[in-house]
């Protein structure tokens, strides 16, 4: 691996503390306790700057993805500001579950689904402070079991702790049978090089920004997913699925994508 693309993460992270330093010790002067939760303050402010970039350079993936599959209750993972909400085709998708634990991102959620028609008064935005690794909350905010149609993950799952046990659980206790999990997320590289810089470099990559972890083989963990039934017996979780990379994408990028779609067996 270039010594370039290794090293690749100070450019990030040196724009990342620029934009990102002086707002967080504002917030923590004006509001000392967010010293407790500073990298999620700080990751705030990044994300505030970063948020439509990483967009933009996603985009195509994403619509390819999210456009003409996203159907019926969307329950979209780690939300962010909203930027998922402009590939959703709101003629498919009657309901749109924001789950994100960033109070400070909320409005930029309900202003972005307002614009496009999902409204929390007529029960079309629904915006939940809880993380993904709150099934029990996200069941009782939402109607009866198995209440969604599709889970959207986009750059998420890398900072979410035990994201395979914690997408295994919303894949089986909050998904419909035949519902799919769409995804697009920086994972770990098949390549030995890479995959050892990104392991080298995620503890201090997540400690800055909130969690986020280079080395987490998302794809994998769902690909693989397997369910148990009454009888003790283990099949794979889906009925269908693929997943595949971003066009045109170095292979020595610290940031390598996959983006999937996978359909839920019907028992
Ligand atoms: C890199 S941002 C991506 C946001 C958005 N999906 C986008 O594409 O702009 C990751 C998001 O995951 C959220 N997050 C962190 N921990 C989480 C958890 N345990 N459950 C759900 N979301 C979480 C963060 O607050 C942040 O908004």
């Amino acid at each position: 691996m270039k010594l370039v693309a290794a090293f690749a993460l100070f450019s990030d992270l040196y724009v990342a503390v620029r934009v990102a330093f002086w707002p967080t010790v504002i917030d923590i002067y004006r509001n000392p306790a967010s010293i407790f939760s500073i990298s999620r303050t700080f990751m705030t402010h990044v994300w505030s700057v970063f948020a439509a970039p990483t967009d933009e350079n996603g985009r195509l993936v994403k619509r390819s993805l999210l456009l003409p599959h996203a159907t019926g209750t969307v329950l979209d993972i780690g939300a962010g500001f909203g930027h998922t909400i402009q590939y959703l085709d709101c003629s498919k998708v009657n309901r749109y579950v924001a789950l994100e634990p960033n109070l400070q991102m909320h409005s930029g959620i309900r202003q972005r689904a307002e614009r496009v028609g999902f409204r929390e008064s007529d029960g079309s935005l629904v915006i939940l402070s809880c993380g993904a690794e709150d099934t029990l909350d996200i069941l009782k905010a939402l109607d009866g079991p198995y209440p969604v149609d599709t889970i959207t993950s986009v750059l998420t799952l890398c900072s979410i702790p035990s994201p395979e046990r914690v997408i295994a659980s919303l894949v089986r206790d909050i998904l419909k049978p035949g519902g799919q999990i769409l995804f697009y997320e920086h994972v770990l590289s098949p390549r030995a090089d890479v995959a050892w810089w990104q392991r080298f470099w995620t503890p201090l990559w997540s400690f800055f920004l909130d969690g986020c972890r280079l080395d987490c083989p998302t794809h994998l963990h769902i690909g693989e997913m397997k369910y148990v039934d009454d009888d003790g017996k283990e099949f794979g979780m889906w009925d269908e699925g693929e997943s595949w990379g971003k066009p045109g994408e170095s292979e020595e990028n610290l940031w390598w994508h996959q983006a999937g779609r996978f359909v839920k067996h019907v028992r």
